[in-house]
């Protein structure tokens, strides 16, 4: 084989392509080769060598979505492959490093972080990790603010804006997130049939939610703001004891630069539903955490944000102290709205999280998703009265107390 066209890898033939193809393990190593990919869309294998252990990932796009069959744009692979590298440099060791590309097998190498967990598991484990709040911060400040106009020639940015146009993963979004919760036109919601005349009564004929979403739409489609990670849920966030690596940046586009923000608080609010729906005795100490990460993200967001701001934009116009606060308030508030519509679209799309959709008691299940739906509402609705983790956290406390 010389992996001259493209060709779905397994088992065994990815083997040979790293032998054929790469120099990461010497020609006489003993490899083995494992499918570990629980996702919807790529596979994922695990090579190592069985005599020293060194192991690496390798992640290969199909024309076809793995999970439903459906045709999707490979040149995912690409933008994920150069938005890695980017994110590498901008964030240092907040991502995998990458090793290859390689544009005809549609194949990425990169480095095994099988050592980190996956925050989603990690969250209903009732694990805590002080230092992620300061992390992910760190990720998204040193990631977004550079790819933005502020910072990047003004010809440079408009080219990049065509290099990451994401046509097709971006429609996922669009249809996925910020239409069908709402409008259910593919009739692709799935919805438990004791919550079914809620999501009728507080969704589909809430016409002034609608509206707020359609205005999110329309921001997410045209606000060529910076490079975005685009799918920011806690799913692709891996964590150790003292760092974070973000995973699966095969959404990036220039986008509105709270979606990420927003997507990273709209899943801390399912750990934070589920535990406190599905405990009896609350894990205080876990609570407490959750709690004020959440504070957390947005304040440090804000410090490192005006930090980072002051330091690497030079334009004569936007380096003004009263535009930098004009710009700020609109991450915030654009952030608010799009946590509001992962929180929503988690619930009721057909992309559930676990969080939800392990909860085995039907009358907990029913009062966690109408919980989650209430909060996304009002994040929607209130985006420009919420300032501060204590906001949100308050808006959610209120629903719950009525609910529970
Ligand atoms: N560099 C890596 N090191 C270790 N494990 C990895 C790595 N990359 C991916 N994985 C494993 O594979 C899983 C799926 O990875 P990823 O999310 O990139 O795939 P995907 O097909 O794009 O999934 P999705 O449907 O979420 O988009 C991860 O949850 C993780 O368990
Ligand atoms: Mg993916």
């Amino acid at each position: 084989m010389n992996f001259t066209k493209h060709f779905l890898l397994d088992p065994v033939s990815v083997i040979e392509y790293v032998k054929v193809k790469t120099k990461i393990f010497s020609p006489a190593a003993n490899l083995s080769a494992t499918e570990i990919g629980d996702g919807n869309i790529n596979y994922i294998f695990r090579i190592t060598d069985e005599d020293t252990k060194q192991s690496i990932i390798i992640k290969q796009a199909d024309k076809l979505l793995r999970q439903s069959g459906r045709p999707l744009d490979v040149d995912r692979n690409r933008i994920e492959a150069e938005v890695l590298i980017m994110e590498g440099k901008f964030a240092e060791g907040l991502v995998p490093e990458v090793y290859f590309y390689d544009p005809v097998m549609c194949v990425i190498g990169m480095e095994d972080i099988s050592s980190y967990q996956n925050l989603r598991k990690a969250l209903m484990e009732r694990k805590t990790f002080l230092h992620f709040s300061d992390h992910i911060t760190t990720f998204i400040v040193n990631t977004l603010l550079p790819t933005t106009d502020l910072v990047m020639d003004a010809s440079a940015k408009k080219v990049a804006v065509k290099k990451y146009v994401n046509p097709d993963l971006c429609k996922i979004t669009e249809d996925l997130v910020l239409t069908e919760p709402y409008i259910n036109y593919k009739q692709r919601n799935i919805i438990i049939e004791e919550n079914q005349n809620f999501v009728q009564k507080e969704l589909y004929q809430d016409e002034a939610l609608i509206l707020e979403v359609g205005k999110l739409k329309q921001n997410f489609m045209n606000n060529a703001q910076c490079l975005l990670h685009g799918d920011l849920h806690t799913g692709s966030i891996f964590v150790s004891a003292d760092s974070i690596k973000v995973i699966d940046p095969e959404f990036a586009f220039y986008g509105p630069l709270g979606y990420d923000l927003g997507n990273v608080i709209g899943n801390l609010f399912f750990a934070l539903g589920n535990v406190y729906v599905t405990e009896s005795i609350l894990p205080e100490a876990y609570i407490a955490w959750l709690r004020e990460t959440i504070e957390k993200l947005i304040s440090l967001f804000i410090s490192k944000f005006n930090k980072k701001y002051k330091e690497i934009v030079t334009d004569v116009m936007f380096k003004k102290p009263f535009f930098m606060k004009y710009y700020l308030d609109t991450i915030l508030t654009d952030a608010i709205g799009f946590a509001g519509c992962e929180i929503i679209r988690r619930v009721v799309g057909d992309a559930k999280v676990d969080e939800v959709t392990l909860v085995k008691d039907k009358n907990k299940r029913i009062t966690l998703e109408r919980i989650l739906i209430l909060s996304g509402k009002e994040f929607i609705m209130k985006q420009k009265q919420i300032k501060t983790g204590i906001d949100y956290l308050n808006i959610f406390d209120n629903i719950m107390l009525n609910i529970l």
